[in-house]
């Protein structure tokens, strides 16, 4: 199949593209390096066996995006490409809702021009906000409340892509999408081909196994008297390749003329203590840590209700155990440094 994948220089959009072009599919890049390296797409690159095309792109350009897709008309897009740290978003709201939703704007009206009908969008648990404890865990049909910037821009393409859906499908044309809301996502390639890779980082695995290494401060841990086992907040990790290949399965249940939304973590939670420890041991080296305050709206436990995703596609999370995780995330960090 031909594959556009925007954000393919990211985190999970390089994933994506690897796995894509390892099952044999030709696949179309667009990134403008914001948040990620060229040195990403020089080993989707080798990887690729020249089924690898790549677009440097700023999707908020739409004259240049369209012109992105006509020149690889796509069959399915892959939409990763997104700003996605909470705290940035409280400070600078108006950052997010412009290049969030101004891009997905832009990349829609694009899709537009090529007739490109599918397409599969990176959401998040973020647009559920702070679940009551009677929706943990949390299912699809959890209210929608985002408490931030970044959740709230997320949940607002959902609303635009459920709207462009039906304006074509009152024309009896054909668009759907599958909203996949991610929950919190770990670990590297298999091969050790590419990695989490951020600057500044802020998730939890690549920052323990820098702070195991020296080159973070110890970490610090916020808020060691929550309700549960050790007092540490519980978070439910999905690995990348898990992760992505919900999205293999995903391209099999994509609406003709419809929206559908599925959850995509494991069901099972992790503490932060226990994420610490399996990195500890992945790294032959303790995560040196601290106890700190609780921040402002971190709930004690978000878990996903994996029901639904189980009920309509064959996906299940085959790499996600901790020991799994961190040991892939170990093994790219060690071969960079
Ligand atoms: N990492 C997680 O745990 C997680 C959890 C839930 C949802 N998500 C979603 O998954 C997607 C990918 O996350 P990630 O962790 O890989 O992030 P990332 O920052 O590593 O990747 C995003 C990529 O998009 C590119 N990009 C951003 N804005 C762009 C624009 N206007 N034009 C062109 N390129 C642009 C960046 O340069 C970057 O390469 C995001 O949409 C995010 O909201 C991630």
């Amino acid at each position: 199949m031909k594959i556009t994948v925007t954000g393919a220089a990211g985190y999970i959009g390089s994933h994506a593209c690897l796995r894509l072009l390892d099952d044999g599919h030709e696949v179309h890049g667009l990134d403008n390096y914001s948040r990620s390296f060229e040195r990403t797409v020089q080993a989707l690159r080798r990887a690729g066996a020249g089924r690898f095309h790549f677009t440097h792109v700023e999707l908020n350009d739409h004259v240049a995006t369209t012109a992105a897709l006509q020149s690889h008309p796509p069959e399915i897009v892959m939409h990763f490409a997104a700003f996605a740290v909470v705290p940035e978003s409280v400070k600078f709201p108006l950052l997010y809702w412009r290049n969030n939703v101004g891009a997905t704007v832009s990349l829609l009206q694009a899709m537009d021009e090529v007739d490109a009908k599918k397409l599969i969008f990176s959401s998040t648990c973020a647009t559920y906000g702070e679940p009551a404890p009677e929706h943990i865990p949390i299912g699809e049909e959890c209210p929608q409340r985002p408490t931030h910037a970044y959740g709230e821009s997320k949940l607002a393409c959902e609303h635009m892509m459920k709207a462009w859906v039906q304006s074509h499908a009152l024309s009896d044309r054909e668009r759907g999408v599958v909203f996949l809301r991610y929950f919190n996502v770990a670990g590297g390639d298999h091969l050790d081909r590419i990695g989490e890779d951020h600057d500044p980082e802020t998730h939890l695995v690549p920052i323990c196994l820098r702070a195991a290494t020296g080159r973070h401060p110890k970490l610090i841990v916020h808020g060691n008297e929550y309700p549960t086992p050790d007092g540490t907040c519980i978070r439910d990790y999905v690995h990348v390749e898990d992760l992505v290949a919900a999205h293999i399965e995903a391209i099999k249940v994509i609406p003709r003329r419809d929206t559908l939304a599925m959850n995509v973590g494991t069901g099972v939670g992790a503490s932060v203590l226990e994420v610490l420890r399996a990195c500890s041991t992945a790294a032959g080296k303790q995560v040196p840590f601290a106890f700190g305050p609780r921040r402002d709206g971190d709930p004690p436990r978000l878990v996903s209700n994996p029901e639904k995703i189980f009920r309509l596609t064959n996906w299940r999370p085959a790499r996600s155990s901790l020991e799994s995780i961190a040991h892939s995330a170990w093994r790219w960090f060690d071969k960079q440094h």
